[in-house]
């Protein structure tokens, strides 16, 4: 791209369906969906101050959080806009207790999409960046039969495509189908999604470590001292910036771009760590593998990882691949396997 080029996410993805001649353009429609409900609940963000929807709505979801209103309403936003289409059977969210099949009557489509409607809850009433987190898979339950949680559990290596949108200094979606990562700023003036980060990798080394060294006494000595290298450097590791922001996706992004290392490990407290698997794990796992990167549990392959439940946790590690390394090597040798 000479910096004059504007390329619009339609154009970009159209010319992406275009290297895949069998392609329907059902995966097309489905991603420009999911556009559109990012820029409702950009809009939303961005004005978030100025109108009702701060705050809690009242109501705990199913892994125990408070859910504000923010998180609901970008919840039903990305379902109302995949819904009706006849590309979705199926769509799970963090805050959603059970799957939600495509209503009665209205066509079922061969996808399936988890998502985690609104991330970093906790910072949506303080102004600090948040994000929505989207895994597609396609439906592995017979066609006209009734789709569910067998269509949901499914590994993340088997993602059809995953990303994206930081609602941040600026609002960018960042998506992955298995061809490269690529990422598109929101330019509010014209509602559109333009291409402004092609082909992201992520360095191999990152400056950033990002952990809540407030859980510091819950973890297990092999996690303190893989904490405490990238804080201090050990052998070969040099000591990183520590930055947290509490936003999975922006922690996320900000070490997919620079290079660094974001964990939140088991502890005494989440023995299962706190992150899901489903909806934040294993779609950031894809992206950052699509970059060079790598994410694991610890130890195991986050991608390898064959759900159970559909609200499961998993600690996780994920973003530069010889950092990620450097912490399975000491990990793997306390790692006792997750249930
Ligand atoms: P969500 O708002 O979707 O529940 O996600 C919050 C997650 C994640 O965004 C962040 O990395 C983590 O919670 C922060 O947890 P701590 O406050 O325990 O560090
Ligand atoms: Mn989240
Ligand atoms: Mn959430």
């Amino acid at each position: 791209m000479d910096g004059s080029e504007v390329i619009t996410i339609e154009r970009f993805i159209m010319e992406q369906e275009r290297l895949h001649p069998e392609a329907t353009g059902e995966l097309s429609n489905l991603l420009y969906d999911l556009c559109l409900a990012a820029k409702i609940i950009s809009r939303h963000v961005r004005r978030a101050g100025l109108t009702d929807i701060l705050g809690t709505a009242g109501a705990v979801n199913v892994s125990g959080d408070l859910q504000q209103k923010l998180d609901l309403f970008a919840n039903e936003t990305v379902r109302h806009s995949i819904q009706h289409t006849g590309r979705v059977c199926v769509t799970a969210s963090e805050e959603d207790e059970e799957p939600v099949p495509v209503p009665p009557g209205k066509p079922a489509g061969k996808y399936v999409v988890l998502y985690d409607p609104l991330d970093g809850s906790a910072n949506i009433d303080v102004n600090v960046s948040i994000g929505t987190i989207f895994s597609i898979h396609r439906r592995v339950t017979r066609k006209n039969g009734p789709a569910g949680v067998a269509d949901c559990l499914q590994a993340g290596k088997k993602q059809i495509a995953a990303g994206y949108i930081l609602y941040g200094s600026s609002t960018m979606l960042v998506y992955t189908t298995g061809q490269g990562v690529h990422g598109f700023t929101l330019d509010p003036t014209i509602g559109e999604f333009l291409l402004s980060h092609p082909d992201i990798t992520t360095p191999a080394v990152g400056k950033y470590y990002s952990v809540n060294e407030s859980n510091w006494n819950r973890w297990t000595p092999p996690v303190q001292r893989v904490v405490a290298a990238f804080k201090n450097g050990e052998g070969r590791i040099q000591p990183k910036n520590a930055r947290y922001i509490g936003s999975l996706v922006a922690d996320f992004h900000r070490n997919l771009i620079s290079g660094g290392i974001f964990l939140y490990p088991a502890d005494t407290k989440n023995p299962h760590g706190k992150l899901r698997l489903l909806y934040e794990a294993a779609p950031l796992a894809l992206v950052v593998e699509q970059a060079g990167g790598r994410a694991t549990d610890g130890c195991r392959s986050i991608l390898d990882i064959s759900p159970e439940k559909l609200h499961q946790k998993t600690p996780l590690v994920i973003g530069s691949k010889d950092d990620v390394a450097f912490a399975a090597r000491i990990l793997a040798a306390e790692a006792v396997p997750q249930k």
